[in-house]
Protein backbone atom coordinates (compact mmCIF):
# COMPACT_ATOMS: atom_id res chain seq x y z
CA UNK A 1 0.00 0.00 0.00
CA UNK A 2 1.43 3.28 -0.99
CA UNK A 3 1.36 7.05 0.98
CA UNK A 4 -2.21 7.51 -0.84
CA UNK A 5 -3.71 4.68 -0.68
CA UNK A 6 -3.11 4.61 2.84
CA UNK A 7 -4.40 7.90 3.32
CA UNK A 8 -7.51 6.44 1.25
CA UNK A 9 -7.86 3.49 3.78
CA UNK A 10 -7.89 5.60 6.88
CA UNK A 11 -10.31 7.54 5.56
CA UNK A 12 -12.74 5.14 4.66
CA UNK A 13 -11.71 3.16 7.89
CA UNK A 14 -12.90 5.87 9.87
CA UNK A 15 -16.50 6.18 7.87
CA UNK A 16 -17.06 2.69 7.77
CA UNK A 17 -16.46 2.14 11.56
CA UNK A 18 -16.87 5.00 13.29
CA UNK A 19 -19.90 6.56 10.89
CA UNK A 20 -18.04 10.00 9.79
CA UNK A 21 -14.75 11.09 7.75
CA UNK A 22 -11.73 12.38 9.96
CA UNK A 23 -11.42 15.70 11.62
CA UNK A 24 -7.14 15.26 11.02
CA UNK A 25 -5.09 13.06 9.19
CA UNK A 26 -1.54 12.73 10.59
CA UNK A 27 0.81 10.67 8.85
CA UNK A 28 4.35 9.12 10.45
CA UNK A 29 7.45 8.01 8.81
CA UNK A 30 9.05 5.21 10.30
CA UNK A 31 12.64 5.69 10.61
CA UNK A 32 16.30 4.27 10.14
CA UNK A 33 19.63 4.48 11.49
CA UNK A 34 22.51 5.16 8.96
CA UNK A 35 25.17 4.13 11.86
CA UNK A 36 25.40 4.87 15.86
CA UNK A 37 23.72 1.95 17.18
CA UNK A 38 23.20 2.03 21.16
CA UNK A 39 24.72 5.37 21.25
CA UNK A 40 21.79 7.13 22.57
CA UNK A 41 21.31 6.41 25.96
CA UNK A 42 24.82 6.82 26.24
CA UNK A 43 24.91 10.46 25.39
CA UNK A 44 26.25 9.47 21.86
CA UNK A 45 26.20 10.21 18.12
CA UNK A 46 23.70 8.40 15.78
CA UNK A 47 22.85 9.39 12.26
CA UNK A 48 18.49 8.09 11.72
CA UNK A 49 16.37 9.45 9.36
CA UNK A 50 12.58 9.08 8.31
CA UNK A 51 11.91 6.87 5.04
CA UNK A 52 9.11 6.01 3.08
CA UNK A 53 7.05 3.74 5.40
CA UNK A 54 4.63 5.42 6.97
CA UNK A 55 1.43 5.21 10.20
CA UNK A 56 -0.98 7.08 9.46
CA UNK A 57 -3.94 8.47 12.09
CA UNK A 58 -7.27 9.82 11.51
CA UNK A 59 -9.39 11.18 14.12
CA UNK A 60 -12.52 13.24 15.13
CA UNK A 61 -14.74 14.37 17.71
CA UNK A 62 -17.19 12.35 19.36
CA UNK A 63 -20.11 12.24 21.83
CA UNK A 64 -19.33 8.96 23.15
CA UNK A 65 -17.87 8.67 26.46
CA UNK A 66 -15.85 5.76 25.45
CA UNK A 67 -12.57 6.56 23.83
CA UNK A 68 -12.58 4.05 20.22
CA UNK A 69 -9.47 2.91 18.57
CA UNK A 70 -9.71 0.82 15.32
CA UNK A 71 -5.97 -0.82 14.15
CA UNK A 72 -5.64 -0.82 10.38
CA UNK A 73 -3.07 -3.66 11.12
CA UNK A 74 -4.82 -5.69 13.33
CA UNK A 75 -8.41 -5.27 11.89
CA UNK A 76 -10.08 -4.79 15.44
CA UNK A 77 -12.28 -1.53 16.78
CA UNK A 78 -11.13 -1.43 20.94
CA UNK A 79 -12.78 1.01 23.09
CA UNK A 80 -11.80 2.48 26.83
CA UNK A 81 -12.28 4.79 29.55
CA UNK A 82 -9.47 7.47 30.03
CA UNK A 83 -11.33 7.11 33.59
CA UNK A 84 -11.15 3.07 34.19
CA UNK A 85 -8.19 0.98 34.48
CA UNK A 86 -8.27 -1.89 32.13
CA UNK A 87 -5.31 -4.52 31.66
CA UNK A 88 -4.29 -4.66 27.58
CA UNK A 89 -2.32 -7.49 26.62
CA UNK A 90 -1.31 -6.35 22.99
CA UNK A 91 1.62 -3.84 22.45
CA UNK A 92 -0.75 -1.27 20.34
CA UNK A 93 -3.25 -1.08 22.78
CA UNK A 94 -1.53 -0.60 25.73
CA UNK A 95 0.62 2.01 23.76
CA UNK A 96 -2.68 3.63 22.85
CA UNK A 97 -3.99 3.18 26.27
CA UNK A 98 -1.26 4.42 28.08
CA UNK A 99 -1.02 7.24 25.83
CA UNK A 100 -4.14 8.60 26.57
CA UNK A 101 -3.62 8.35 30.37
CA UNK A 102 -0.30 10.17 30.72
CA UNK A 103 -2.02 13.08 27.81
CA UNK A 104 -5.01 13.29 29.90
CA UNK A 105 -3.23 13.34 33.02
CA UNK A 106 -0.38 16.61 31.69
CA UNK A 107 -3.40 18.35 29.46
CA UNK A 108 -6.82 17.50 30.27
CA UNK A 109 -8.67 15.34 27.41
CA UNK A 110 -11.61 17.07 27.32
CA UNK A 111 -13.42 15.84 24.58
CA UNK A 112 -13.96 11.80 23.40
CA UNK A 113 -12.83 10.73 19.89
CA UNK A 114 -12.59 7.99 17.65
CA UNK A 115 -9.34 7.50 16.29
CA UNK A 116 -8.42 4.87 12.96
CA UNK A 117 -4.29 3.78 12.89
CA UNK A 118 -2.52 1.72 10.51
CA UNK A 119 0.53 1.30 7.88
CA UNK A 120 2.95 -0.12 5.85
CA UNK A 121 5.87 0.04 8.65
CA UNK A 122 6.71 -3.62 9.52
CA UNK A 123 6.02 -4.43 13.03
CA UNK A 124 8.72 -5.84 15.31
CA UNK A 125 12.03 -5.41 13.00
CA UNK A 126 13.70 -2.11 13.89
CA UNK A 127 11.58 -0.21 12.37
CA UNK A 128 10.30 1.95 14.95
CA UNK A 129 6.78 0.89 14.11
CA UNK A 130 5.65 0.98 17.87
CA UNK A 131 7.06 4.56 18.06
CA UNK A 132 5.34 6.03 14.69
CA UNK A 133 2.73 4.55 16.39
CA UNK A 134 2.74 6.61 19.33
CA UNK A 135 3.71 9.47 17.37
CA UNK A 136 0.85 9.48 15.15
CA UNK A 137 -1.54 8.57 18.06
CA UNK A 138 -0.43 11.65 20.61
CA UNK A 139 0.02 14.05 17.62
CA UNK A 140 -3.75 13.30 16.71
CA UNK A 141 -5.02 13.90 20.04
CA UNK A 142 -3.18 16.90 20.50
CA UNK A 143 -4.41 18.26 17.46
CA UNK A 144 -7.31 17.78 18.37
CA UNK A 145 -7.31 19.60 21.62
CA UNK A 146 -5.63 22.59 19.55
CA UNK A 147 -2.44 21.93 22.08
CA UNK A 148 0.83 23.05 20.14
CA UNK A 149 4.28 21.43 21.58
CA UNK A 150 7.52 21.89 20.29
CA UNK A 151 9.09 19.05 18.51
CA UNK A 152 11.12 18.80 21.13
CA UNK A 153 8.96 17.97 23.97
CA UNK A 154 6.09 15.86 21.64
CA UNK A 155 9.62 13.65 21.31
CA UNK A 156 9.67 13.62 25.36
CA UNK A 157 6.40 12.61 25.53
CA UNK A 158 6.12 10.23 23.09
CA UNK A 159 9.61 8.38 24.30
CA UNK A 160 7.84 8.33 27.98
CA UNK A 161 4.47 7.44 26.95
CA UNK A 162 6.14 3.77 25.47
CA UNK A 163 8.93 3.14 27.88
CA UNK A 164 6.35 3.43 30.59
CA UNK A 165 3.70 1.12 28.59
CA UNK A 166 6.11 -1.33 27.38
CA UNK A 167 8.62 -1.31 30.15
CA UNK A 168 11.23 -0.37 28.14
CA UNK A 169 14.34 1.84 28.48
CA UNK A 170 15.19 3.41 25.31
CA UNK A 171 16.95 6.13 24.33
CA UNK A 172 15.42 9.29 21.46
CA UNK A 173 17.03 7.85 18.98
CA UNK A 174 13.43 6.67 17.55
CA UNK A 175 11.30 9.29 17.88
CA UNK A 176 14.15 12.34 16.81
CA UNK A 177 14.78 10.29 13.91
CA UNK A 178 11.22 10.48 13.55
CA UNK A 179 10.41 14.42 14.38
CA UNK A 180 12.38 15.89 13.11
CA UNK A 181 13.80 14.17 9.78
CA UNK A 182 13.76 16.77 6.74
CA UNK A 183 13.65 15.58 3.24
CA UNK A 184 16.73 14.27 1.39
CA UNK A 185 18.90 14.38 4.36
CA UNK A 186 20.48 12.41 7.32
CA UNK A 187 20.39 13.70 10.63
CA UNK A 188 23.50 13.57 13.06
CA UNK A 189 22.46 13.80 16.56
CA UNK A 190 24.47 14.28 19.44
CA UNK A 191 22.75 12.81 22.36
CA UNK A 192 24.61 14.68 24.87
CA UNK A 193 23.24 18.55 24.16
CA UNK A 194 20.20 16.85 21.63
CA UNK A 195 22.36 19.35 19.08
CA UNK A 196 21.26 18.18 15.59
CA UNK A 197 22.99 18.86 12.26
CA UNK A 198 21.73 18.17 8.90
CA UNK A 199 24.04 15.85 6.11
CA UNK A 200 22.58 15.55 2.67
CA UNK A 201 21.35 11.70 1.96
CA UNK A 202 22.40 11.99 -1.79
CA UNK A 203 23.95 8.74 -3.23
CA UNK A 204 23.81 8.84 -6.86
CA UNK A 205 24.25 5.46 -8.46
CA UNK A 206 23.70 3.85 -5.32
CA UNK A 207 20.28 2.36 -3.29
CA UNK A 208 20.38 1.93 0.47
CA UNK A 209 18.13 -0.88 1.13
CA UNK A 210 17.01 -1.95 4.10
CA UNK A 211 16.11 -6.34 4.21
CA UNK A 212 13.93 -7.73 6.96
CA UNK A 213 15.43 -11.13 8.17
CA UNK A 214 12.16 -12.06 9.28
CA UNK A 215 13.81 -12.54 12.98
CA UNK A 216 11.35 -10.78 15.30
CA UNK A 217 12.64 -8.60 17.90
CA UNK A 218 10.68 -7.43 20.98
CA UNK A 219 12.33 -5.00 22.63
CA UNK A 220 11.03 -5.13 26.11
CA UNK A 221 11.25 -8.86 25.74
CA UNK A 222 14.88 -9.06 25.02
CA UNK A 223 18.63 -8.22 26.17
CA UNK A 224 18.30 -4.39 25.46
CA UNK A 225 17.48 -3.57 29.11
CA UNK A 226 20.79 -5.79 30.06
CA UNK A 227 22.78 -3.66 27.65
CA UNK A 228 21.72 -0.39 29.66
CA UNK A 229 22.29 -1.66 32.64
CA UNK A 230 26.20 -3.12 31.81
CA UNK A 231 26.96 0.53 30.02
CA UNK A 232 25.63 2.06 33.56
CA UNK A 233 27.52 -0.01 35.46
CA UNK A 234 30.59 0.48 33.22
CA UNK A 235 30.19 4.22 33.86
CA UNK A 236 30.08 3.92 37.43
CA UNK A 237 33.11 1.72 37.72
CA UNK A 238 34.98 4.20 35.96
CA UNK A 239 33.66 6.87 38.03
CA UNK A 240 35.54 5.84 41.00
CA UNK A 241 38.55 5.88 39.00
CA UNK A 242 38.28 9.14 36.27
CA UNK A 243 36.67 12.40 36.61
CA UNK A 244 34.09 11.58 34.20
CA UNK A 245 30.55 13.00 33.74
CA UNK A 246 28.77 10.63 31.38
CA UNK A 247 29.96 7.75 28.89
CA UNK A 248 30.49 10.45 26.58
CA UNK A 249 33.76 11.26 28.80
CA UNK A 250 35.05 7.45 28.22
CA UNK A 251 38.37 7.04 26.49
CA UNK A 252 40.09 4.10 25.31
CA UNK A 253 43.10 4.44 27.86
CA UNK A 254 40.15 4.01 30.58
CA UNK A 255 38.93 1.62 29.73
CA UNK A 256 42.31 -0.34 29.29
CA UNK A 257 41.74 -0.82 32.62
CA UNK A 258 38.91 -3.06 32.61
CA UNK A 259 40.14 -5.42 29.50
CA UNK A 260 41.93 -8.11 32.16
CA UNK A 261 38.78 -7.13 34.91
CA UNK A 262 35.73 -7.06 33.07
CA UNK A 263 35.90 -8.16 30.18
CA UNK A 264 32.25 -7.60 29.24
CA UNK A 265 31.99 -4.01 30.43
CA UNK A 266 35.03 -3.31 28.32
CA UNK A 267 33.52 -4.84 25.27
CA UNK A 268 30.37 -2.61 25.40
CA UNK A 269 32.30 0.70 26.54
CA UNK A 270 34.67 -0.11 23.31
CA UNK A 271 31.85 -0.63 21.00
CA UNK A 272 30.42 2.98 22.55
CA UNK A 273 33.61 4.53 22.03
CA UNK A 274 34.48 2.91 18.21
CA UNK A 275 30.29 3.81 17.21
CA UNK A 276 30.67 7.09 18.45
CA UNK A 277 33.97 7.80 16.22
CA UNK A 278 32.28 5.87 13.07
CA UNK A 279 29.32 8.67 12.55
CA UNK A 280 31.90 11.49 12.69
CA UNK A 281 34.16 9.13 9.59
CA UNK A 282 30.97 8.59 8.22
CA UNK A 283 30.28 12.36 8.14
CA UNK A 284 33.14 12.75 6.71
CA UNK A 285 32.67 10.34 3.96
CA UNK A 286 29.74 12.10 3.19
CA UNK A 287 31.01 14.84 2.80
CA UNK A 288 33.01 13.59 0.46
CA UNK A 289 31.38 10.94 -0.99
CA UNK A 290 33.10 7.96 -0.61
CA UNK A 291 31.02 5.38 -1.02
CA UNK A 292 33.13 2.93 -0.55
CA UNK A 293 34.43 4.20 2.97
CA UNK A 294 31.14 4.38 4.59
CA UNK A 295 30.08 0.85 2.86
CA UNK A 296 33.58 -0.19 4.99
CA UNK A 297 32.62 1.16 7.93
CA UNK A 298 29.23 -0.26 8.37
CA UNK A 299 30.34 -3.45 8.26
CA UNK A 300 33.10 -2.16 11.10
CA UNK A 301 30.32 -1.67 13.09
CA UNK A 302 28.29 -4.94 12.15
CA UNK A 303 31.15 -7.00 13.73
CA UNK A 304 31.31 -4.51 16.73
CA UNK A 305 27.60 -5.39 17.26
CA UNK A 306 27.78 -8.28 16.92
CA UNK A 307 31.10 -9.44 19.10
CA UNK A 308 31.09 -6.29 21.41
CA UNK A 309 28.08 -5.59 21.56
CA UNK A 310 26.60 -8.98 21.03
CA UNK A 311 22.94 -7.61 19.63
CA UNK A 312 23.22 -9.62 16.37
CA UNK A 313 21.72 -13.14 15.80
CA UNK A 314 22.92 -15.85 13.40
CA UNK A 315 20.34 -15.69 10.64
CA UNK A 316 21.69 -11.38 10.18
CA UNK A 317 25.45 -12.61 10.41
CA UNK A 318 25.17 -15.19 7.83
CA UNK A 319 23.36 -12.39 5.72
CA UNK A 320 26.04 -9.90 6.36
CA UNK A 321 28.96 -12.73 5.85
CA UNK A 322 26.94 -13.87 2.28
CA UNK A 323 26.79 -10.20 1.38
CA UNK A 324 30.16 -9.41 2.07
CA UNK A 325 31.31 -11.76 -0.80
CA UNK A 326 28.90 -10.20 -3.18
CA UNK A 327 30.16 -7.80 -6.08
CA UNK A 328 28.68 -3.89 -5.72
CA UNK A 329 28.06 -4.66 -2.22
CA UNK A 330 29.61 -1.89 -0.79
CA UNK A 331 28.74 -2.68 3.41
CA UNK A 332 25.97 -3.44 5.36
CA UNK A 333 24.84 -4.15 9.55
CA UNK A 334 22.00 -5.00 11.70
CA UNK A 335 19.91 -2.20 12.83
CA UNK A 336 18.39 -0.71 15.87
CA UNK A 337 17.61 -2.13 19.34
CA UNK A 338 19.25 -6.04 17.48
CA UNK A 339 18.42 -9.63 18.76
CA UNK A 340 16.96 -10.23 14.97
CA UNK A 341 14.77 -7.75 12.87
CA UNK A 342 16.63 -5.65 9.54
CA UNK A 343 20.19 -5.16 7.90
CA UNK A 344 20.83 -1.57 6.51
CA UNK A 345 22.84 -1.76 3.30
CA UNK A 346 24.69 0.63 0.71
CA UNK A 347 24.58 -1.01 -3.08
CA UNK A 348 25.92 -0.20 -6.10
CA UNK A 349 22.90 0.16 -8.36
CA UNK A 350 24.28 -1.53 -10.84
CA UNK A 351 24.71 -4.93 -9.04
CA UNK A 352 21.46 -4.48 -6.91
CA UNK A 353 19.00 -7.01 -8.50
CA UNK A 354 21.79 -9.42 -8.96
CA UNK A 355 22.69 -9.27 -5.14
CA UNK A 356 18.79 -9.37 -4.21
CA UNK A 357 18.01 -12.36 -6.33
CA UNK A 358 20.87 -14.18 -4.56
CA UNK A 359 20.29 -13.24 -0.64
CA UNK A 360 16.97 -14.05 -1.56
CA UNK A 361 17.98 -17.54 -2.91
CA UNK A 362 20.86 -18.51 -0.03
CA UNK A 363 19.19 -16.45 3.00
CA UNK A 364 15.59 -19.05 1.92
CA UNK A 365 17.64 -22.25 1.11
CA UNK A 366 19.25 -21.80 4.39
CA UNK A 367 16.51 -21.07 6.85
CA UNK A 368 13.16 -21.69 4.97
CA UNK A 369 12.49 -18.15 5.12
CA UNK A 370 11.84 -15.56 2.26
CA UNK A 371 13.36 -12.14 2.95
CA UNK A 372 11.91 -8.37 2.71
CA UNK A 373 13.25 -5.77 0.29
CA UNK A 374 12.65 -2.27 1.41
CA UNK A 375 14.05 0.42 -1.36
CA UNK A 376 14.74 3.34 0.71
CA UNK A 377 14.11 7.07 -0.21
CA UNK A 378 14.29 9.78 2.46
CA UNK A 379 10.71 11.71 3.11
CA UNK A 380 11.02 13.66 6.30
CA UNK A 381 9.20 13.72 9.60
CA UNK A 382 5.39 13.96 10.44
CA UNK A 383 3.20 15.28 8.49
CA UNK A 384 -0.52 17.19 8.94
CA UNK A 385 -2.54 16.61 6.33
C1 LIG B 1 16.12 0.78 19.67
C2 LIG B 1 15.82 1.89 20.67
C3 LIG B 1 16.65 3.14 20.36
C4 LIG B 1 18.14 2.81 20.22
C5 LIG B 1 18.32 1.61 19.28
C6 LIG B 1 19.75 1.14 19.23
O1 LIG B 1 15.68 1.14 18.41
O2 LIG B 1 14.46 2.22 20.63
O3 LIG B 1 16.45 4.09 21.37
O4 LIG B 1 18.73 2.57 21.46
O5 LIG B 1 17.51 0.51 19.66
O6 LIG B 1 20.55 2.10 18.63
Amino acid sequence: MNKKQLIDTIKLQSKDNFGKFPDQIIITPARVNIIGEHTDYNQGLSMPTAINYWMCAGISHSSSKNIRLYSLNFDKVIEFNKNKRIQFKEVWQKLAYEATLIINKKYHINTSFNISIGGNIPIGCGLSSSTAFVISFVYSILSLLSINLSKMDLAILCNKIENKALGTSTGFLDQYGIIFSKPNQFLLIDFRDDKIQYLPSITTGYSWIVINSKINRELSLSEYKDRVNECISGFHILKTMFDIQSIRDINFNMISHLKEKNRIIYNRMKHIIDENNRVLRIKNYINNTDYKKIGSVLIESHESLKSLYEVSCDEIDYMINFSLEQEGWLGGRIMGGGFGGCTINLIDNKYLADYKSKILYEYNCKFNVEVDFMNLKFCGGIQKI
